[in-house]
């Protein structure tokens, strides 16, 4: 469920029994936690802790590492440059952090960097934006084809504080198997059709493969289950600020239900390249409907 570890430094090198721990307990769907890993504000920083940064429109702040470009921000002129420059500082850490302490992924990619620092609850949404209702994570607009898996690492960067308070709070639901046999006989077929006109379109990055639709229809089904959303198992778990965590989120299903000021760090890995590729999503599927979905 929850695999704690007592790292406190961001560089490695890590010993190869923690490596080889973080790996097994990832693949099996647990939540790396960190205690003791604090991602620190500079004092010229502590400005950014500030829910006003957001546009308004979007949930979070997203930079694109390659380009440099931010995303989703209401702050502007040199304000911006340094908010960008705080999540680059984070990203690059949390890249550092996670091929250290997972060498074996050669392969893994960084992927987009966010901020998220709006208070979770108490927020208007739809159904299926709605992250304090237990999902897989699965996004319309990016493909992962043949079940490139989506790896997420996130710091609580909240200030400490007296009373207890500024802790990120999940529920964990059941592992993705047993999730997955109860939905799946559910959802509609997959049309190849509308994936190559949506790729034509742009509307997707690339073309949704029939693991993408099944995934899209996965996280849906779930969120408009109201039933499942009560009476399904899942525990709580906290994460106070000065933490952080790592999981695979197309994997493990999460609903955020509290917490403000969070960091993110997206990461995708080829199948091929866990160590049981076998407990890919995209593998669980396969085996469940007897279908190949890459
Ligand atoms: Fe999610």
């Amino acid at each position: 469920m929850r695999e704690t570890f007592d790292i406190a430094s961001w560089t490695g090198p890590f010993d190869a029994d923690t490596r080889t721990r973080a790996q097994t307990a990832l693949e099996n769907g647990s939540v790396l936690y960190f205690p003791n890993l604090a991602f620190r504000l500079g004092n010229s920083e502590m400005g950014f802790l500030d829910a006003r940064l957001t546009d308004g429109k979007a949930k979070n702040i997203s930079l694109d590492h390659t380009s440099g470009k931010i995303q989703g921000t209401s702050a502007v002129g040199e304000d911006a440059v340094r908010l960008a420059a705080m999540i680059e500082r984070f990203g690059a850490g949390a890249t550092e952090f996670v091929t250290g302490l997972l060498p074996g992924y050669a392969g893994l990619e960084r992927a987009r960097t966010s901020y998220r620092p709006v208070e979770v609850e108490g927020r208007a949404y739809s159904v299926i934006s709605d992250d304090r209702l237990l999902h897989v994570d699965a996004f319309p607009s990016r493909p992962m084809q043949a079940g490139r898996r989506i790896l997420r690492f996130f710091a609580n960067v909240a200030p400490v504080k007296a009373n207890g308070g500024g802790k990120r709070r999940w529920h964990v639901g059941e592992p993705f198997e047993p999730f997955a046999r109860k939905f799946v006989p559910r959802l509609r077929p997959h049309f190849p059709g509308k994936s190559w006109l949506y790729g034509k379109l742009g509307v997707t990055r690339g073309q949704r493969s029939a693991y993408d639709e099944m995934m899209l229809s996965l996280h849906d089904a779930a969120k408009l289950d109201a039933d499942y959303q009560n009476n399904s198992p899942q525990s709580a778990v906290e994460f106070p600020p000065g933490s952080c965590w790592l999981v695979y989120t197309d994997m493990v299903l999460h609903a955020v239900l509290a917490g403000e000021f969070a960091l993110e760090q997206t990461f995708h890995l080829d199948v091929a390249q866990m160590g049981e590729p076998g407990r890919a999503p995209i593998r669980v599927l396969e085996k469940l409907t007897g279908k190949m979905l890459g």
